[in-house]
């Protein structure tokens, strides 16, 4: 029976902003930990902020209020669900709280939670309000002291934020740690952990001389496996000091993994807790892939502490301030110990993935969204991506002296307080940056188009450049530094032009000395997260993508002639323009020895989701058949000499870039040589498959096969079950592989992994590997009979009386429906609404659904 549509909950707005009523200098918190239930007193010092007369209000989310006192004096326990309201005489008090919780009943995983046995917390964004009544927004800043007791037996270990004070043992088999945190912080960087843990443990000497305690917490059997992780720390430290004088500031930085965790990582202060696949690696568990994103993590979480804890954020409605700032750090950090030219090439490929669709749907915002429901649902590709390509924008038009100059000012003159984008602004400002004009960056939905008319006459040039954006037709016109270079028929290289910025909706250049007509290379480097439109022409393009020096622009002229091709015989359904492509193709495999990781990058196919994106509407069957045809086109055009690169591909063990693009190269032209699902190619893929070395020869070979009708596929999937069966993070890749594959018995795959003994539908993780790796199968989700999306939206349904954050990320492809063909789009519509009229749904959820609906 159908319930009426539900009503859109009601949104917070950034102009509402008020200061808090209440500060809260001082928190000390005891907890009596047990995983049925446990107590938290809280001591909390509140001091009236400004003159008025308005009650103390404190949040509060499944707490059962055991005792209340102020001052000293016992009030009634009567707590509203949504929290308490005090009144105070008197411009400070003492509040005091005892509250219960349920750790080992927390499905959610926001507050403190239960995972394999141990405990352990998570707050950001409003998860403290679930352990104590607090004013649980990021403008309030205390110092907290903690004391933590617990059964001594279950939980040997306790951990929390700041540094390790007294410890020792109670009566009756428990123990305390006490911890204390010198730095001022808000609620959402409060963290504990209780548990049977062992650290990998190291040190690390700071800049002014201090050796500060380094412990990486796992489970005893993975200590050897956080070898990477540390390095890796170690290595951000040294990075940060570096580049931008930031010096660590407590005794002890600690990092726990855990396995149920909601997202990638969190940086509480001192004590950073991590979804334990991206913490735990050796080679026979872990891709390239997956060390280089350890890396990445590790440093960004570790380079919070200063944009993101020191500094932190005024309300939520600033969260680009430090998730954008500190993208682009860690991203600074990985092209400094990688390649910055992939580094740079796979950057652009997840925006394009994952942000320039959400800018063009229903659920696009601004870096700096307006208003929210669900702050949860926030953190997001725009905020994160988005927001880091804001920051490459003025760090590149600062020049690296006075960027540093301008980020030593905006933490100078911010540390220790919350601070907003406008903080950051002025900073960069004081080094002559328009920031009146960048902050516009933050405040439009919407990936710009850059539009160039050049007309040539009389050596002369003029170029006519347009910007617009269709989601605020009329909008500001925003800052945009173009990057450009002109090309002659031959190849010659005319002219560079690094430092034009667009501020005007229309630009026009004038340009002398120009013999010919040239070749316009544009947003050279990806200096801008915007769209050049029209493409060059296929001709032109071939020029670029065997002259262009740089390489991005190079990279990028061999996938737009791949998307022309591509789109153009997914419109047509005929095949066009696959010769160019496996001219250039033959071309990037002739010189594959020299530079494997960038020709790997280069040589990879657009997805069928990018295919998609740069269509009018989506018809993914005519799709994936544009797709499969020119890979397949590529392979007889390529055959000998795809085989022979495959072969050359042997490499090193080990995690230099060298060996790690040679890797990365043979698995791309595995993927190439089993286009026809022939016979020798698929034992060829059985055979690096079960002589792999390492877990990125083995994974590629597996993630080959699986799209494979032949036995190898079945075989090569038993023996990695059953090799890998007890370790959660790569048995995971073993559901991925299966919900990605394009057979056409994938559906049914995966509604038998579903019931299968390790899939459990509370682990985010798993999750993600089985539901939302389906989902993201453009082939088989959209299976004609709408049965791949009516799949899609059980498991959000169940999900989302799990674990709401979990239902509201899984529902997002079904956000797409606009975009669709008939017969897909009612189809998937039809789900979305099915959702949307089922009782008793999550503020989460319902915020993105009737978003993706209205
Ligand atoms: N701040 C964490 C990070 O570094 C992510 C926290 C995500 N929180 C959430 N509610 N989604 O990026
Ligand atoms: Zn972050």
């Amino acid at each position: 029976m159908d319930s009426p549509a539900p009503v859109a909950p009601a949104r917070k707005r950034l102009v509402d902003y008020r200061p808090p009523d209440w500060l809260v200098p001082e928190m000390a918190l005891r907890f009596e930990l047990d995983a049925e239930r446990t107590l938290v007193h809280a001591r909390m010092r509140v001091r009236r902020n400004g003159a008025h007369a308005s009650a103390l209000q404190l949040d509060g989310e499944e707490l059962e209020l055991l005792s209340l006192a102020v001052n000293g004096v016992v009030r009634p326990v009567n707590a509203a669900p949504e929290g308490l309201v005090l009144e105070i005489d008197g411009d400070e008090a003492l509040i005091e709280t005892v509250v219960a919780i349920r750790p080992a009943a927390n499905s959610r995983l926001m507050g403190l939670y239960s995972s394999g046995g141990n405990l352990c917390t998570q707050c950001e964004a409003e998860g403290f309000r679930r352990i104590t009544f607090f004013p649980d927004r990021p403008d309030v800043l205390s110092r907290y002291q903690v004391r933590l007791e617990a059964d001594a037996a279950r939980y040997p270990v306790l951990l929390a934020n700041g540094n390790p004070g007294a410890a020792g043992a109670l009566p009756d088999g428990r123990h305390f740690a006490e911890w204390d945190d010198p730095f001022p912080k808000p609620s959402y960087l409060f963290a504990l952990v209780a548990g049977d843990l062992q650290a990998l443990e190291d040190a690390f000497v700071t800049l002014s001389g201090r050796t500060v305690k380094l412990g990486i917490w796992v489970a005893a059997a993975d200590v050897p496996r956080c070898r990477h992780a540390m390095e890796s720390l170690k290595a951000s430290m040294a990075f940060d000091e570096q580049v931008y004088g930031r010096e660590y500031d407590l005794d002890v930085f600690n990092i726990v993994a855990v396995h149920d965790f909601n997202f990638g990582a969190m940086e509480n202060k001192g004590l950073n807790i991590f979804n334990a696949k991206y913490v735990l690696a050796d080679p026979d568990t872990a891709t390239d892939w997956d060390y280089d994103a350890i890396a990445a993590i590790v440093a960004h979480e570790y380079f919070h502490n200063w944009s993101g804890n020191r500094v932190t954020c005024r309300d939520w409605f600033q969260l680009s301030l430090k998730e954008g700032f500190t993208v682009f750090r860690d991203q600074q950090f990985s092209a400094h110990i990688g390649s910055a030219a992939v580094k740079r090439i796979e950057g652009v490929r997840q925006l394009r993935a994952s942000q320039f669709p959400e800018d063009e749907g229903p659920l696009a915002h601004a870096v700096r969204p307006e208003s929210y429901a669900e702050i949860s649902n926030f953190y997001t590709a725009t905020v994160y991506d988005k927001g880091a390509e804001l920051i490459r924008m003025m760090a590149t038009r600062l020049g690296a002296a006075k960027f540093r100059a301008a980020t030593d000012r905006y933490f100078a003159d911010n540390d220790g307080t919350a601070a907003t984008v406008e903080d950051f602004l002025a900073a960069m400002q004081s080094q002559g940056l328009e920031s009146e004009l960048f902050r516009r960056w933050y405040e439009q939905p919407g990936t710009p188009r850059v539009a160039v008319q050049a007309t040539h006459a009389d050596g002369r040039l003029e170029l006519l450049i347009r910007q617009s954006n269709p989601k605020l037709p009329g909008a500001a016109p925003l800052p945009i530094p173009l990057r450009f270079a002109l090309f002659a028929a031959d190849g010659r290289k005319l002219l560079e032009r690094d430092d034009l910025l667009l501020t005007d909706a229309e630009t026009r250049l004038s340009i002398e000395g120009i013999a010919e007509a040239p070749i316009l290379s544009l947003n050279r480097g990806f200096a801008a997260p915007i769209l050049i439109e029209p493409a060059p022409r296929r001709d032109e393009l071939l020029v670029l993508a065997a002259h262009e020096d740089d390489p991005f622009a190079r990279y990028e002229a061999v996938q737009q002639l791949m998307l022309s091709a591509l789109t153009a015989s997914a419109a047509g359904g005929v095949a066009i323009g696959h010769d160019e492509v496996v001219e250039a193709a033959r071309a990037l495999l002739a010189k594959a020895g020299d530079d494997p990781a960038f020709v790997a990058e280069t040589l990879l196919l657009p997805s069928e989701a990018l295919i998609g994106d740069r269509m009018p509407i989506v018809d993914p069957e005519a799709i994936h058949a544009a797709r499969e045809e020119l890979r397949c086109s590529l392979l007889s055009a390529l055959r000998e000499p795809l085989w022979a690169a495959w072969r050359g591909c042997d490499a090193p063990e080990g995690q230099a870039p060298r060996a790690k693009g040679l890797r990365r190269l043979k698995g791309i032209l595995l993927s190439l040589l089993l286009a026809d699902d022939g016979a020798e190619a698929t034992a060829a893929a059985f055979g690096q498959f079960s002589g792999a070395a390492n877990m990125t020869d083995r994974m590629s070979a597996l993630t080959a096969l699986s799209h494979s009708q032949g036995a190898e596929r079945d075989d090569a999937l038993r023996l990695f079950a059953a090799r890998y069966d007890l370790l959660p993070e790569v048995l995971d890749k073993w559901f991925l592989a299966q919900s990605s594959s394009t057979r056409p018995d994938t559906r049914a795959v995966v509604e038998a992994l579903a019931q299968h003994p390790r899939f459990d539908a509370r682990n985010p993780n798993r999750l993600r590997a089985l539901v939302l790796g389906f989902a993201m199968n453009q082939t088989r989700f959209h299976d004609r009979d709408g049965a791949g999306y009516a799949l899609l939206a059980g498991h959000v349904l169940t999900a989302d009386r799990i674990n709401p954050q979990s239902a509201a990320r899984l529902v997002q492809p079904l956000a797409r429906w606009r975009r669709l063909a008939e017969p897909w789009r009612p189809l998937m519509r039809a789900e979305l609404e099915r959702i949307a009229h089922t009782p008793g749904l999550s503020r989460d959820l319902t915020e993105v659904v009737t978003t993706s609906l209205s």
